[in-house]
């Protein structure tokens, strides 16, 4: 029998990424491409869609032929995202009208503070399972239609599109037959009603968004179109799209409720698995999709966190105390776990459970002796105090955490996973596929096309690497978490 293959498309924050993976979800090629990140004011944060879009063609391109196959030979491709990031285009010429606004962005922080003072929080709760915030795409899509000339006046004539990047690439892999998303995109845009799964015309009223712009919602498996030959060679079927954290808890197969999975990319995302159930958060946790599957809306809570692996990357970039994020471990060894330095990595405000938009950076307990390593092992340390936050609040919910499975970049450095389930006091599970967002979305293509014959063969083929049990005293617990705390009270604006 010919191996079939599926071709995930991950198009995260700061690179574009392409895998192959045959149906056992092993991995038979990756490509992957960085992209320019624009930082035009404090707190703005931009991507080039066309850039975007472009590192994405040239990486499936890249994947499919280190892969030694032919499109043809794909069951079908799927799209996994950054969420939230906001494109509009036009659509006779396919040109983008402005920079994409990234989800951390902050510039509309104004704005949803006014909407909030005008008591709006409570609609858009109930309908959209979100805060008003800055970070979900809908007042980035009217600071567009009201900062590019004409922009408005085009969008109310229908002669401008909006979309999340699932929608932005697909649009351009479709040559601009199919402006669609999947449910789990179009809930993090707080204009559409979780509950009865369609765009809500009192929160597109709110938020001053014209209903013209956006594309057709449907389920995170179904038929979104074909891929036009000249791009990959072969009129590849496009079967999956779901935002990236979604697609992984799908690749993390947490399909039960109760289970729960956390991703460690540009940021951290806890989603818990909540089934049929859209569970309301007392804790300022979000309430979103984890899919939907034949029209059926699968619930999950989710715990963000803006900056995780971006600290990482500023104690590279920015601040160059090491060359490599592998290099973290050592420093983190040579530290030991009683560190006194805390950096809060608030570079764009505070997501859960604080949001905060205004909140700014800190290092603190610095003294004489303070040096690289300390530093850098803050910064690791702060990935796993916020995961602590999400992990309380989901607790505060009513929910047990019995073990979590964990994902993405930062999960292959041991010393962080012990620390991590040390703080936590919750066992962490590390699956062999890492690369969970990609694997998830593959699986959604592939459940589409038949691949696949339902959710038990995914189940099936999760296999955990590693089980990271807690070891730490309680005690010592506490007073680390406890100098977190005092840490974040310092840098939130109340
Ligand atoms: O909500 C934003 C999220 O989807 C971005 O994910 O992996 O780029 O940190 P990541």
């Amino acid at each position: 029998m010919p191996t079939t293959y599926l071709l995930a498309i991950d198009q995260g924050t700061t690179s574009s990424r392409a895998i192959v993976f045959d149906r056992q979800g092993v991995i038979r090629a990756v490509a992957q491409q960085e992209f320019h990140q624009y930082f035009p004011q404090d707190g703005w944060v931009e991507h080039d869609a066309i850039e975007i879009w472009q590192s994405t063609l040239a990486v499936c391109r890249d994947a499919i032929a280190k892969a030694g196959i032919d499109a043809g030979q794909l069951a079908a491709a799927g799209i996994t995202n950054q969420r939230e990031t906001t494109v509009v285009w036009d659509r006779m010429t396919g040109e983008p009208v402005h920079h994409a606004i990234v989800w951390q962005d902050r510039r509309t922080a104004q704005v949803c503070s006014q909407l909030k003072a005008a008591g709006h929080e409570n609609t858009v709760v109930e309908a959209t399972g979100l805060l008003i915030d800055p970070y979900f795409s809908a007042t980035k899509i009217a600071w567009i239609l009201d900062h590019v000339e004409g922009a408005r006046r085009r969008a109310e004539a229908g002669e401008l599109a909006f979309g999340t990047v699932d929608s932005w690439l697909l649009w351009n892999l479709t040559g601009g037959r199919s402006h669609l998303t999947d449910a789990t995109n179009a809930s993090r845009t707080a204009l559409f009603n979780i509950h009865r799964q369609c765009w809500d015309d009192q929160l597109l009223e709110l938020f001053d968004v014209p209903r013209a712009l956006l594309p057709d919602v449907r389920d995170s498996a179904a038929d979104f179109g074909e891929v036009i030959p000249e791009l990959l060679g072969a009129a590849v079927r496009v079967a999956g799209i779901a935002g990236d954290q979604h697609a992984a808890l799908v690749g993390q197969a947490c399909f039960t409720p109760g289970m729960a999975k956390s991703t460690y990319g540009t940021g951290c995302f806890m989603m818990l698995n909540t089934g049929d159930r859209a569970v309301r958060s007392e804790n300022r946790l979000l309430t979103t999709m984890a899919y939907r599957l034949e029209g059926k809306p699968c619930y999950a809570m989710e715990g963000s966190i803006f900056v995780a692996g971006a600290a990482m990357q500023w104690l590279r970039d920015g601040l160059r105390l090491i060359t490599h994020a592998s290099e973290s471990s050592a420093h983190a060894e040579a530290v030991g776990v009683d560190n006194a330095v805390y950096l809060v990595p608030a570079f764009t405000g505070l997501g859960a459970p604080h949001w905060d938009p205004h909140a700014r950076g800190a290092i603190m307990g610095l003294t004489r002796d303070t040096g690289i390593a300390e530093i850098v092992t803050a910064g690791l340390q702060s990935v796993c105090y916020q995961t602590k936050d999400l992990v309380r609040a989901i607790q505060n919910d009513g929910a047990r955490l019995e073990s979590l499975r964990v994902d993405g970049g930062m999960v292959v450095n041991d010393w962080l996973m012990q620390f991590l389930a040390d703080i936590l006091n919750v066992p962490v599970d590390r699956p062999q596929v890492t690369e969970t967002t990609a694997l998830g979305v593959a699986y959604l293509a592939g459940l589409q096309v038949g691949v696949y014959g339902g959710l038990d063969d995914i189940t099936a083929l999760w296999a955990r690497e590693r089980r990271f049990t807690p070891a730490m005293k309680p005690a010592l617990r506490e007073s680390l978490y406890a100098g977190w705390l005092d840490a974040v009270e310092r840098v939130c604006n109340h």
